[in-house]
């Protein structure tokens, strides 16, 4: 039973790296847009094998959708006949039920199509909050990858007494579970959304760790609003300037500028979405993920 890696959407480098990990060939994908918008995809049919594991960059995910399932169909129809998805970041987790009358839930809708056309997902830190488990969401199995100890090892060793520093409630999960591992103090401070780009956040009795350098840490930086407010009020407590620290860079808005403008010394991502930041390399974890799940095949 051979197993390959294929990669799309922009997954192209950490497809490379978790192929290197699996120990198998990253076959390449053939991506023609027509000027109508439609895409054809291609690939050497003597590349693929048994088992693959497509590698998907899904951050801005309506355009990469398409090519996504029509490479799924393609490496079927070549005689793959067991397909992993690696997302390494999981979109559409944030709608997770019905905020108001008449609105999708995207994260269920999402997950229904994935599991229509895969056999097993591998991802990272997905945004699970009002959903607790992938597999309340996916009906085939599912991974989560931590990236947690990457995280806490690159802290380690590139700040000096950090204080961390959850944005909101939500984030307490990810800062908890990083202040254990680096056996550093933290905080989770509280946010109210105003609107899209618009967030408030509460400042935090913060003065006794003015010797410290607050690390802010968020599963992810979208338009970057939470995190820029944060950094804002730290600085105006009179704080160090803090690194900003999250798994998933999605930098809507160029949100990494927003950051720096904002007072941020550092902003530091994982290569779930490639990017200028990147710092912390998951492509061993998710490789390891991806091995166990296939054993389960
Ligand atoms: C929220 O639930 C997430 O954990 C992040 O805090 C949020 O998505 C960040 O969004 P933004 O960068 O747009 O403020």
């Amino acid at each position: 039973m051979g197993l390959s890696v294929f990669a799309t959407g922009n997954a192209g480098a950490v497809a490379e790296t978790v192929a290197g990990h699996l120990d198998c060939d990253c076959g390449r994908v053939q991506e023609h847009l027509f000027p109508d918008g439609e895409t054809l995809v291609r690939v050497n049919p003597d590349t693929v094998t048994d088992t693959v594991a497509i590698v998907a960059g899904l951050d801005r995910p309506n355009p990469r959708m398409i090519p996504l399932l029509f490479l799924a169909e393609l490496l079927r129809q070549c005689g793959a006949a067991h397909l992993l998805l690696i997302a390494p970041y999981l979109p559409y987790m944030r709608q997770d039920r019905q905020f108001n009358p008449g609105e999708g839930i995207s994260a269920f809708y999402f997950a229904r199509l994935l599991s229509h056309y895969f056999d097993a997902l591998v991802t990272v830190d997905p945004h699970l909050h009002r959903v607790h488990s992938l597999d309340e969401l996916y009906s085939i199995p599912a991974r989560a990858v931590a990236a947690a100890p990457s995280v806490a090892d690159w802290i380690r060793n590139n700040v000096e007494q950090p204080l961390l520093i959850g944005p909101d409630s939500e984030s307490a999960q990810w800062v908890e579970d990083l202040a254990r591992r680096t056996d550093c103090p933290f905080t989770v401070l509280e946010k109210i959304r105003r609107g899209d780009r618009r967030v408030e956040v509460s400042i935090p009795d913060v003065e006794r760790w003015s010797r410290h350098t607050p690390v802010l840490y968020d599963d992810m930086i979208s338009t970057g609003r939470t995190m820029a407010e944060t950094v804002g009020h730290l600085r105006q407590a009179g704080l160090r300037a803090p690194v900003c620290i999250a798994v998933h860079g999605v930098f809507a808005d160029a949100a990494d500028r927003i950051l720096l403008e904002a007072g941020a010394d550092r902003v530091v991502t994982t290569n779930t979405i490639p990017h200028a930041t990147n710092a912390v390399d998951l492509a061993g974890p998710l490789a390891h993920a991806t091995r166990e799940l296939i054993a389960r095949l």
